[in-house]
């Protein structure tokens, strides 16, 4: 059904403090059923009769408002009585409020507005539809201040005043029904421990890092308030630490009616694992009145891991939960300092392992939309969408860019929808079609300005850009992006010629260019690289040959066959000589685990997924990490911080070696001809230090389980495949056998 409504906006301006629309609807007789639709410029919160509609939160999501906005569709057929108020609380969310870290505001609206319509079909037959208009009423809230980043004071011995009726807005966004997943509540999270900070502080601890919101149930006297700040760590010696939010103060402020009272923000959420009271009205703080409530799209966990090893059971437990708190309406980098956005790169880096942990079809397809909608007439994609920063605040960077590729045929492997790739092939071509005609060079992507292999370790300790020459980098994802549009285009049945040779002669080029006699140049020719704020440090820094280039050269197939014994071996041996650690950042991580396994050193992988000392997956489990950490070492040796200007402590992007953990420590992967693991590859590679393993997928075509465990002198496998599943099983003593439905044991001695 069409939406009839007008947008409407209150006669007053508010500010940064949210209002209500209201009208009373009586109904005329009998209803069948009543259907509610509903979007805002902002956020809105629906309630009929006072109870609240629905149970998603922060709607209607987050979406370049400029152009399109979400609207959300509720059956409220056993809502409706005689008599009905309607009313909508509206608050600034992203659309009106500060977005980003470069202070902007009125990034995509400089008002509020809200638009409904509420359907009712009568018992005989008759069909009513209340549209916003000007007839609605306008009130002020009891929500006095509200901002994503800054947070919310909810005054509820406010006297709410009439301000008049409804006025019409401009809203020229088109609206769409909603597309990915409703935002919800999950967890509720009571404080395990109340601390008393050396600077004498009252900490309330909750004991998980997450998105979401405190929730507080209280009596007091009228006026009384309560204000807290959040924070994700505390510092070396204890103490409340929110340095790292930047300019975002996540400052609540609950201030009392006299009556019971049950408070939570309804328009803006933190990122948080302690609150500190900054007022308080009681004598003895009540834990119990207190309830962390987490956050986030709600996607369906789809894969679970238990390992026998402890610390490894806490990464996987820091993976989820970093997927749990970055997974709303979009994919964010982070959620909680000033930032909070949509970065291409992080969500590229993460979407293989995401889609393990849950099904993220439906997100992923609302997110993509978004990304199609910000991509330029010449194909390129800026590093954050929706482009809350405008496009010139971020840059068209290699492995962010890439992205509009990989996620759909990312999406393609681990759900079988064509649908995936046909929607997005006109993307992924134009993002090619781009890179082809991007640089000095036909067949390379040299020059421009990137995010590099992003807080990599190898161009020293305080560079955001690791040492790996962006034109490498650039190139090699050139390739790998126009080797995965040749691949979604033959499942669409496509002719794909023209980027066969175009694939081939970057190949060509990249070998003339980046390599000789088969391994790496240490020197490259200078290109001309653009700097900004955050690439001076080392813009003298560009090597050839570092774990990131060979990690690139050998995953994306850029050698022959021949050459990667010889490439592999240098890159163990950088591996060594760097004391068993990874130097990648960004864009070498998400596939050093696959390289090294995929070319004879799984042994060498297990070593560094073991690894405790910084940069390692473990140094931040050691360091009581409860989410994954943005920088390697967030937290540094001595208990210090990395630094304030970019320090997050839940930041999904390295939270990816958990694809290497399900397909080569469990041992299931998805084939790219039967993909939806229809058919797989089943190859587990069991290690002492991790006991034994159990892990599982429900997947498109059933739920596959994959566990194995040291019994004596042996090794016990157990598999469960589902009907319809063919499991290609490979055995580390090569022992190989093609597996139908049902349950297959095997024991093998211990080589
Ligand atoms: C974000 C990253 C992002 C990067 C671009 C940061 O501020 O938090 O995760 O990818 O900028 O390099």
């Amino acid at each position: 059904m069409s939406i009839d409504a007008n947008w409407i906006t209150s006669p007053v301006d508010f500010k940064d403090a949210a209002c209500t629309f209201r009208k009373e609807i009586p109904l005329k007789g009998r209803i069948k059923k009543a259907i509610l639709r509903a979007s805002a410029m902002g956020i809105y919160v629906p309630y009929i009769n006072g109870e609240r509609v629905g149970e998603n939160v922060l709607a209607p999501g987050w979406t370049n408002y400029h152009k399109r906005v979400q609207y959300q569709t509720y059956d409220v057929t056993d809502i409706l009585t005689e008599n009905n108020t309607l009313e909508f609380s509206v608050g600034q969310g992203w659309a009106v409020g500060y977005i980003g870290f470069k202070g902007l505001h009125n990034v995509f609206a400089d008002h509020t507005s809200l638009i409904a319509q509420l359907e009712i079909l009568y018992a005989d037959g008759e069909i009513e539809k209340i549209i916003t208009d000007t007839t609605w009423d306008v009130y002020s809230s009891e929500v006095t201040f509200s901002e994503i980043y800054h947070g919310e004071t909810v005054n509820k011995a406010a006297s709410i005043e009439y301000m008049g009726k409804a006025i019409l807005s401009e809203v020229n966004a088109k609206l769409i029904p909603q597309v990915g997943e409703f935002i919800t509540e999950h967890e509720r999270i009571i404080p395990t421990e109340l601390i008393h900070t050396p600077k004498g502080e009252t900490v309330l601890d909750f004991g998980q890092n997450m998105t979401g919101y405190v929730e507080v149930k209280t009596k007091g006297n009228k006026g009384d308030r309560i204000v807290f700040h959040h924070a994700e760590v505390l510092d070396k010696d204890g103490n409340f630490y929110n340095e790292n939010y930047r300019s975002a103060r996540n400052e609540i402020t609950y201030i009392l009616s006299g009556n019971d009272d049950t408070f939570k923000p309804k328009f803006s959420f933190q990122g948080f694992r302690y609150i500190k009271l900054i007022e308080y009205p009681f004598d003895k703080v009540d834990l119990n009145s207190f309830c962390a409530i987490v956050v986030h799209s709600d996607i369906k966990r789809t894969g679970n891991f238990r390992c026998g090893n402890e610390k490894i059971n806490q990464l996987y437990h820091n993976i989820v939960w970093g997927q749990k708190s970055n997974f709303l309406d979009i994919p964010t980098d982070c959620p909680q300092r000033d930032e909070r956005v949509g970065w291409t790169g992080d969500a590229q880096v993460f979407c293989r392992t995401a889609a393990i942990n849950y099904d993220v079809e439906k997100f992923f397809k609302k997110w993509l939309g978004d990304v199609r909608l910000e991509q330029t007439d010449e194909g390129a994609v800026y590093g954050v969408v929706p482009a809350c920063f405008g496009n010139k605040h971020t840059r068209i960077s290699a492995a962010w860019g890439d992205a509009a590729c990989i996620i759909p045929w990312q999406l393609y492997l681990a759900y079988g929808n064509k649908k995936i790739l046909s929607e997005n092939f006109d993307m992924m071509k134009k993002w090619v079609d781009y890179l082809h005609s991007a640089g000095p060079e036909e067949f390379l992507w040299l020059g421009g300005l990137h995010y590099g292999d992003w807080l990599a370790m190898d161009a020293g300790e305080d560079s955001f850009v690791g040492a790996t020459a962006n034109d490498l980098i650039a190139s090699a994802f050139f390739a790998y992006s126009t080797s995965l549009l040749i691949k979604a285009g033959e499942v669409l049945e496509k002719d794909m010629e023209e980027y066969k040779k175009l694939y081939k002669c970057i190949v060509k080029r990249f070998r003339e260019y980046f390599m000789e006699n088969g391994m790496p140049k240490e020197e490259l020719p200078h290109t001309e690289i653009l700097t900004d704020e955050y690439n001076k440090p080392n813009d003298t820094v560009r090597k050839g040959i570092t774990q990131t280039a060979l990690v690139l050269i050998l995953h994306f197939n850029l050698c022959n066959d021949e050459e990667k014994p010889l490439l592999v071996k240098m890159l163990v041996n950088l591996i060594e000589e760097f004391g068993d650690r990874m130097t990648t950042g960004f864009v070498g991580t998400p596939y050093i685990m696959h390289a090294l396994s995929e070319n004879g050193y799984t042994d060498i992988a297990y070593k560094l997924l073991f690894q405790e000392k910084n940069p390692s997956w473990l140094y931040s489990v050691c360091h009581g990490a409860t989410t994954m950490w943005e920088h390697w070492n967030s937290i540094k040796e001595d208990g210090s911080f990395w630094s304030t200007g970019m320090n997050s402590f839940n930041h999904y992007a390295y939270g990816s070696v958990y694809d290497w953990i399900f397909n080569v420590c469990a041992g299931i992967s998805p084939t790219e001809e039967n993909p939806a693991y229809r058919e797989i590859n089943l190859a587990p590679h069991p290690c002492k230090e991790l006991g034994f393993v159990e892990a599982s997928i429900d997947s498109r075509n059933g739920k596959i389980t994959s566990s194995w465990r040291y019994d004596g002198d042996s090794v016990h496998y157990e598999f469960n495949i589902p009907d319809g599943v063919t499991a290609h099983l490979t055995l580390p003593s090569g022992y190989t056998k093609e597996l139908k439905s049902g349950k297959h044991t095997f024991k093998y001695p211990i080589k």
